[in-house]
């Protein structure tokens, strides 16, 4: 088995890749800088003594998820599970060099590509699960197709320190997930969606102070999750013959639940998917 996994060389990406390779599984992992990449290679190397596979991308580059793909589809002829893990909330509107709002190129454009560029080896595997992380802000108000990258009206600070746009960008994965769930659950590929729940990591925002209170509350609140008890849902989704069976779902915290009505939308879920193929017809 094998399965390629972004935003894997820290926290429950990172525990992820390893746990899959501690079970025998090939895992590629996707990293945005080859210092982090290859440091968190060698944790896994050194402590199984198996080596997965590495690719370097800057995912808020549409260009640069084309080339990794490429890249994975020029060593691999058939992936069995995806799981579109890298993300970040970025605290003000910046586009990137390629014109995109920079939390939804990494967080929802950048999911949608790389799915879509690998689903050839996807659908070689016969039987492929697509795993895409989301976050319980997704339940957030406001999200529209007309404002999607927030190109109208920028939501600032309703949530400090995280804006609006981090919670509609996970909007946006999950109907992306259940969109993909309808079109290839009777070819054999199903998707799923998770929450991993509150886990504190070191650079989780742009906010120096935050991210050292988010690891410091992460002492005292209850509720906070570590990378490895996040992990388990992923690799339930992944790995246990169970979960096979399940398409088109969401599991917050590690138990499967509702999400937010909007994402129930299925006019909304269908527009989106047009409107961003439509965004990518260059
Ligand atoms: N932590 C939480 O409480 C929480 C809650 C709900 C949802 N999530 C979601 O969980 C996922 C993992 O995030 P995390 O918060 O747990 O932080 P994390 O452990 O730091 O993981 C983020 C990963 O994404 C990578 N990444 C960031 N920008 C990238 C880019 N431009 N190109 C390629 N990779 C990039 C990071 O690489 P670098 O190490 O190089 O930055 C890192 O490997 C995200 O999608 C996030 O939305 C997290």
């Amino acid at each position: 088995m094998n399965v390629l996994i972004t935003g894997a060389n820290n926290g429950f990406g990172f525990v992820t890749a390893r746990e899959l390779t501690r079970r025998g599984w090939q895992v590629l992992m996707v990293c945005r800088s080859r210092e982090r990449g290859e440091a968190a290679r060698a944790r896994i190397q050194s402590e199984i003594g198996v080596q997965p596979e590495l690719y370097i991308g800057d995912f808020l580059l549409q260009s640069e998820v084309r080339r990794v793909a490429a890249e994975v589809r020029a060593r691999h002829d058939r992936l069995d599970v995806l799981i579109n893990n890298a993300g970040f909330a970025y605290p003000v509107r910046e586009v990137t060099s390629e014109g995109f709002e920079r939390t939804f190129a990494l967080n929802y454009l950048a999911y949608f590509t790389l799915t879509r560029e690998l689903l050839g080896l996807l659908k070689n595997a016969g039987n492929a699960r697509i795993i895409n992380t989301t976050s319980n802000a997704h339940r957030w108000p406001g999200m529209t197709l007309e404002n999607w990258q927030g190109e109208l009206v920028y939501p600032k600070k309703r949530f400090p320190p995280l804006p609006l746009m981090y919670g509609w960008t996970n909007v946006m994965r999950i109907l992306f997930t259940y969109e993909l769930a309808e079109q290839y659950g009777a070819s054999g590929i199903t998707a799923n969606c998770f929450c991993p729940g509150f886990v504190p990591v070191e650079r989780s925002t742009s906010s120096a102070f935050v991210n050292k209170l988010g690891l410091l509350l992460s002492k005292i609140i209850p509720g906070t999750r570590t990378p490895e008890q996040a992990a388990e849902t992923i690799l339930y989704l992944a790995a246990d013959a169970e979960a096979a069976a399940l398409n088109g779902v969401y599991f917050q915290s590690g138990v499967k639940m509702r999400s937010s009505e909007q994402t129930y939308d299925v006019d909304l879920r269908k527009a989106l998917w047009r409107k961003t193929e439509a965004l990518l017809i260059v």
